[in-house]
């Protein structure tokens, strides 16, 4: 372990852990650039992250995991570099599926995955099934994911409940349009990280992340590791939430309960 990530670690509050962080990891493509290599290889070292973050939350007590691996929007760059990441997918799938099944991570999807090449699917059906009754940490991985398309996607649902009688217009409210959506049952994000010094959220979470802390990074995604997350957290320690109250009303808040 490093100095800086037991210094980290001495300053992290257990208490105030992050319950779901999301990350958008990008910056692959220019570390691969930098390097005068392929930006697949900037992907292929973004794998790599990936398995190191996915085990640092594990050890940290993180209990939901959202990744941002495949945009809607994603689909309009070239084809071989789709083709390379979907490839890149199923073989990191393939290989870490043991590894995330005994360290009791739940892997799930969020998206048109139907969208998925069929070799895709199958490796994420085998871990998801695979790992549907593990309870430690949830890993949420959005593939084919446009926020604004799981919107409409929740509401030609809700539309077509009420249209065939299940549900009524007046029961529709923000807990159950919440509920429709690909995330489901689970807590918004309380910390949204973005690596590669962009200051945007490209169309990923928009409903979900309405009072989520939102950090930004110049770090770019391959050189995310586990001190950049603890930065992350401990930043986001620092954080007072109001949820649109006061300073005031929160502590009172806090004295109670
Ligand atoms: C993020 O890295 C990975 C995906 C979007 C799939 P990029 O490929 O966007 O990297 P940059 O932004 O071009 O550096
Ligand atoms: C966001 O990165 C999507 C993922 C990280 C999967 P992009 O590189 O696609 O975002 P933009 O195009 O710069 O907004
Ligand atoms: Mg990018």
């Amino acid at each position: 372990m490093s100095e800086f990530e037991s210094q980290a670690l001495e300053k992290l509050n257990p208490h105030k852990l992050p319950w779901h962080v999301a990350i958008i990891m990008d910056g692959n493509g220019r570390w691969a650039m930098q390097r005068s290599l392929d930006r697949v290889e900037g992907h292929k070292a973004g794998a790599e992250s990936v398995r190191v973050v996915v085990k640092a939350c594990r050890e940290l007590g993180i209990k939901i995991l959202t990744l941002y691996a495949f945009s809607y929007e994603n689909w309009q760059r070239p084809a071989n570099e789709v083709r390379s990441l979907m490839n890149l997918l199923v073989h990191y799938l393939y290989r870490e599926f043991r590894a995330i099944r005994d360290n009791g991570i739940n892997v799930r999807t969020i998206g048109r995955s139907f969208d998925l090449p069929v070799r895709v699917q199958k490796a994420l059906n085998r871990i998801i099934t695979g790992t549907a009754h593990n309870k430690a940490m949830i890993m949420n991985v959005a593939l084919s994911y446009g926020g604004r398309d799981e919107i409409v996607r929740t509401t030609r649902h809700l539309l077509k409940e009420a249209m065939e009688g299940r549900i009524k217009p007046e029961q529709i409210d923000e807990k159950l349009f919440a509920r429709y959506l690909d995330t489901g049952d689970l807590e918004d994000p309380d910390l949204l990280i973005r690596t590669g010094a962009e200051f945007r959220i490209s169309n990923f979470l928009l409903w979900q992340s309405a009072y989520t802390e939102l950090y930004f990074t110049d770090v770019l995604w391959p050189d995310f590791r586990k001190e950049q997350l603890l930065s992350a957290i401990l930043d986001y320690q620092r954080r007072e939430r109001r949820f649109g109250m006061t300073s005031e009303q929160l502590s009172k808040i806090a004295t109670i309960s």
